[in-house]
């Protein structure tokens, strides 16, 4: 099976910025662990990083007929955009959630997922540890869908 990981906007300076909230650990570094994951359990793994709206919702859109699986950090977007929104509805691919920080503890602005409603599931708060319980959570329901 095949997932396709989506990092939204300043998730590349992942290590830099606000330490105290995202934490030390590098995209890559994230991307690595997720990569031993998919192996250690047979699936295909393709990693998306864009500050740019229209190019996730392009990527997003290159997903039908082609991924199993959606994990996504729409980061900022998460609470703006209709546009990834309409594109995760639109292409059906059971899509999981994560954010590091727990955006219902920070500023109001966060609390709002435009995207959550559409997705199968959201880890948020749990740090770069989430991305690795979304492999577990989509590891175990694309082996649902198989059985
Ligand atoms: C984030 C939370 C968002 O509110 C924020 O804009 C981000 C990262 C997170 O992973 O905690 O860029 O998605």
């Amino acid at each position: 099976m095949k997932i396709v990981v989506i990092q939204g906007p300043n998730l590349n300076m992942l290590g830099i910025r606000e330490q105290n909230i995202y934490g030390p650990m590098k995209l890559e570094d994230i991307h690595a662990q997720m990569k031993a994951f998919a192996e250690q359990n047979n699936h295909e793994i393709e990693f998306f990083q864009s500050n740019l709206e229209g190019e996730i919702v392009d990527r997003i859109q290159e997903c039908l007929g082609d991924a199993d699986g959606i994990i996504i950090n729409p980061a900022a977007y998460t609470h703006t955009s209709i546009a990834i929104r309409d594109a995760i509805a639109a292409v059906k691919i059971p899509t999981l959630e994560v954010h590091l920080s727990n955006i219902y503890q920070r500023e109001e602005f966060r609390h709002k997922s435009l995207t959550a409603p559409v997705c199968a599931g959201q880890i948020t708060g749990m740090g770069p540890y989430g991305y690795h319980l979304a492999m577990v959570g989509m590891n175990q329901m694309l082996t649902e869908i198989k059985m």
